[in-house]
């Protein structure tokens, strides 16, 4: 049976892709879309997901929900990788508006009506999971996975040396969410470089394509694909259509392990940084495992599966 699902969002380009995985994907029963603040401002942020949910042939289907417009206790941070997040171009308004409920509230109601049958998959700051979180304190228990991208394994960062975005932006919420007791699997930064780039020739592949969502990816694709370039990484970087994938497609993991992950809070310089230890027992103390840490993927596997995802015939309005 297909696996109820929220997606936690800060709608740009590839989170746009992961909607597209919790829309069409057969495994995948999308149940909400909740907005966080993130990537780009956050009214664009919400008609980004509708956007989508319209491209996809979903409008009227899912219900997407306006949450936390700032990070717990910091100013907004904007990533600068996305232009727009629908790719600097004008698309037919979508037929569907956003619902008057919280994101976060929406999330409890979710869980509280699906109590562990429901996964929560976090592709922005935590700052909306946080929430919930502190107007429900059952609610690790109620969901049965978080699936969470976010944080680098022990390495650099994309937003400082230390540091990856969605934890930099908010590390309060990250550090409240790791700590909270939920089925967690992590899917990092690291990662991402490492086997979820695709390169000039695989975009081109998917451009030439042809179909209509080939052509959707392609042009929310392209400014990610500029900036990278200007950075020094060839291609574009899809970490949360991995994180939606391996959630629906778990034969594509190919190696993870139990890790004790915190994320720094206090000091400015490695702000956001997330510690991944391996190790329970230290001189300073034993940290029992509190995520799964994803660590190598079936990377060909990911990119042909989601190629197959963007064959899928839309309805036309
Ligand atoms: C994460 O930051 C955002 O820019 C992307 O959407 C992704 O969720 C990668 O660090
Ligand atoms: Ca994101």
């Amino acid at each position: 049976m297909a696996r109820k699902l929220i997606i936690d969002t800060d709608t740009a380009a590839d989170d746009s892709f992961a909607l597209l995985v919790g829309l069409l994907h057969p495994e995948a029963d999308l149940r909400a879309v909740t907005i966080v603040a993130g990537n780009v401002d956050f009214e664009q942020q919400v008609r980004n997901a509708l956007i989508t949910v319209d491209q996809a042939g979903r409008s009227g289907e899912v219900p997407v929900f306006r949450g936390a417009t700032d990070p717990l206790v910091r100013p907004w941070y904007e990533a600068k990788a996305h232009g727009d997040g629908k790719g600097n171009v004008e698309w037919p308004t979508p037929m569907q508006q956003a619902e008057s409920v919280h994101g976060a509230q929406a999330i409890v109601d979710l869980a509280n009506a699906y109590p562990g049958d429901i996964d929560l998959l976090a592709i922005g700051p935590l700052t909306n999971v946080a929430l919930a979180l502190a107007m429900d304190r059952d609610l690790p228990s109620k969901i049965r996975e978080l699936w969470i991208m976010g944080g680098c394994d022990n390495s650099e960062g994309n937003v400082t040396a230390a540091a990856e975005y969605n934890f930099f932006v908010d590390p309060e919420a990250a550090q409240m969410v790791l700590s909270a007791g939920f089925a967690t699997t992590i899917v990092t930064w690291t990662l991402t470089l490492a086997q979820a780039t695709w390169d000039d020739q695989q975009l081109d592949t998917i451009r030439n394509m042809g179909t209509p969502l080939s052509e959707f990816f392609s042009i929310l694709d392209a400014p990610n694909r500029e900036f990278n370039g200007s950075v020094g990484v060839p291609g574009s970087t899809h970490p949360d259509s991995l994180t939606a994938m391996l959630l629906v497609e778990p034969g594509l993991i190919r190696r993870s392990s139990p890790r004790y992950v915190e994320v720094e809070t206090h000091s400015e310089l490695t702000r956001g940084y997330s510690l991944m230890d391996s190790r329970e027992g230290r001189p300073s103390g034993v940290h029992m495992p509190n995520a799964t840490v994803i660590e190598e993927v079936d990377e060909q596997g990911f990119y042909t599966k989601f190629m197959t995802l963007l064959e899928t015939t839309v309805k036309r309005r």
